[in-house]
């Protein structure tokens, strides 16, 4: 399988499980990783949104809104993750912290996709949106994949 279809795959399993297990590793965190959670959480919300909207073909403008939402929370994505913060129920790795410039790179990465998107849904270009959307898709998985836990 080609890359962009493995990161295709990722993203649509990512967005699976979250619809499928809703909040259910909340439920025991606290503080900060609650506080993170909550906004992954909410990041992913946002871009189910976006994803739906763009596959229907329907107020593809609006999508600018929900992209500079996730943009917000994605600027906050290094405040999230103070050093050693990831004891149970967290699935961020140790390897945050021992890789720290490389992860501070890949949540400025989706900042900058997710920007990117923001400017395209001024443009209403289903197509265009579609590449972008995937752009982001991505550079969620590039961190995930590296400094996440799988999910069984
Ligand atoms: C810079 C790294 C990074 C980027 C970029 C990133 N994430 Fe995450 N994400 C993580 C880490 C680490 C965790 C695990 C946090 C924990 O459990 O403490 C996580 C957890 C999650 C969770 C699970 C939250 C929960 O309820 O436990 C969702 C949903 C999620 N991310 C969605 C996204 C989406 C959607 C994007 C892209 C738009 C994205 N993430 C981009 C690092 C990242």
């Amino acid at each position: 399988m080609s890359p962009e279809g493995r990161f295709c795959l990722a993203a649509s399993a990512m967005f699976a499980a979250v619809a499928i297990a809703p909040l259910a590793a909340h439920e025991h965190a606290t503080g900060i990783v609650k506080e993170r959670m909550d906004g992954m959480e909410a990041i992913g919300k946002a871009m189910k949104a976006i994803n739906a909207r763009i596959k229907a073909n329907r107020e593809l403008g609006s999508i600018k809104e929900d992209a500079l939402r996730a943009w917000e929370l994605a600027t906050r994505m290094p405040f999230w993750f103070p050093p050693g913060s990831n004891a149970h129920p967290s699935e961020a790795k140790s390897l945050i912290w021992q890789r720290w410039p490389d992860f501070q790179a890949k949540a400025s990465a989706l900042e900058t996709e997710l920007g990117k998107l923001a400017a395209v849904a001024s443009t209403g270009d289903k197509k265009a949106l579609a590449v972008q959307f995937s752009s982001v898709s991505q550079a969620c998985g590039n961190c995930h994949e590296l400094y996440r836990v799988r999910r069984k």
